[in-house]
Formats: structure tokens, C-alpha cells, sequence
């Protein structure tokens, strides 16, 4: 995976081409955004046993449908208003998380982070890699803590 596509060198962008062109361009080509950050993760969450039936049973197996475009732009716009300063995403992240509590653990989480990060490590230098990765930590971290799971 690593080093198959080159990385970023520092400029993050936001929306590169049209989301009905996106899907299989962000996953067979080079350019790096936010969008295709976003839908490689995806791309990976769907597949694991331990978290990706949560996203599944809420959003449909397949990246393609309209409620996956929905979350995956909502998360680009708000990985935006972290990377960016963007201020498109006016949503409340922890909010939803609220639903599938039972369904939530530490464990839930390490593992929605070790995907994170093989994402942000394959597309992004270690410089880059490491903001992301601080910040997604430290949300993860307040959602643990509010959620009250062990
Ligand atoms: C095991 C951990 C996690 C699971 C299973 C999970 C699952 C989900 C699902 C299924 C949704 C869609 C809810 C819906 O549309 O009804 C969602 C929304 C969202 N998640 Fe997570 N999530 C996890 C961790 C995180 C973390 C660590 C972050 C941030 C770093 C995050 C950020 C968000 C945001 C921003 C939204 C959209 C909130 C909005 O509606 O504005 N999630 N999550």
C-alpha cells in the first residue's frame, strides 16, 4: 500500500473533481485532497469486522450510494475545518456517535485510529501525517470520555 502513489509535500486541498467522478478516480489515481483521504479511509472502514458493520448498518455497504456521498462529503468538509480553517462543516461530530453507543468501545476506537493513521501514513509525509493524527486523537479521545465506554 505505502509508497504506492507519491505524497503530498505539505499543500492540502479540499475538493479536486466532481464527487460523481471521484470514487474510482481517488481510489486508482494520484491526486491527494482531503476528499481522497476521506474515501480511502472509508474504503477500508467498510471492510473491517470489528467497526465497519456500524458504519455499514447506518450508511449501506457500497461507497457509492447517496448516503455514503452524504458522509463522505460532511467529512471532508469537516476535516476542512480542522486542516483548513474551512468553515463549510457546521455539524455537531459527536452527536451522532450518541445512537450507536452499546455498539462503541475503546477497542471500537483504537481500531477507527490504526485505520486513520495507515491512511493518512499512506498519502500524506510524516509531517502531515503526525497533525492529523494528534487532532484525531485528541476528538477520539473527548468521544471515549463522553461516551462514557470502556
Ligand atoms: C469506532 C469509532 C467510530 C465509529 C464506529 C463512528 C461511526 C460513525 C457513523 C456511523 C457516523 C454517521 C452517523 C449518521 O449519519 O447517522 C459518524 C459520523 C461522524 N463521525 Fe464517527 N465514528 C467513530 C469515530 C469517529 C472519530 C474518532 C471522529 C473524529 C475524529 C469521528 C467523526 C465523525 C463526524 C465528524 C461525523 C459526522 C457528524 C455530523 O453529522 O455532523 N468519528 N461516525
Amino acid at each position: 500500500m505505502k509508497g504506492d502513489f507519491p505524497k503530498t509535500s505539505g499543500l492540502i486541498s479540499k475538493r479536486i473533481v466532481k464527487f460523481e467522478d471521484l470514487v474510482d478516480f481517488c481510489l486508482e489515481n494520484d491526486e491527494v485532497g482531503l476528499n481522497k483521504l476521506v474515501l480511502k479511509f472509508y474504503a477500508k472502514v467498510v471492510k473491517d469486522d470489528l467497526i465497519g458493520p456500524i458504519f455499514t448498518d447506518t450508511l449501506g455497504k457500497d461507497l457509492r450510494d447517496a448516503k455514503w456521498q452524504a458522509h463522505i462529503e460532511l467529512l471532508t468538509d469537516f476535516w476542512a475545518s480542522i486542516a483548513l480553517g474551512d468553515f463549510t462543516y457546521r455539524g455537531s461530530p459527536f452527536a451522532p456517535h450518541v445512537q450507536f453507543e452499546e455498539r462503541l468501545s475503546i477497542k471500537a476506537f483504537e481500531r477507527w485510529l490504526e485505520l486513520f493513521f495507515e491512511t493518512l501514513n499512506s498519502i500524506y509525509e510524516a509531517q502531515i501525517a503526525q497533525q492529523f493524527l494528534a487532532k484525531s486523537k485528541n476528538i477520539a479521545g473527548n468521544f471515549i470520555r463522553n461516551l462514557n465506554i470502556t
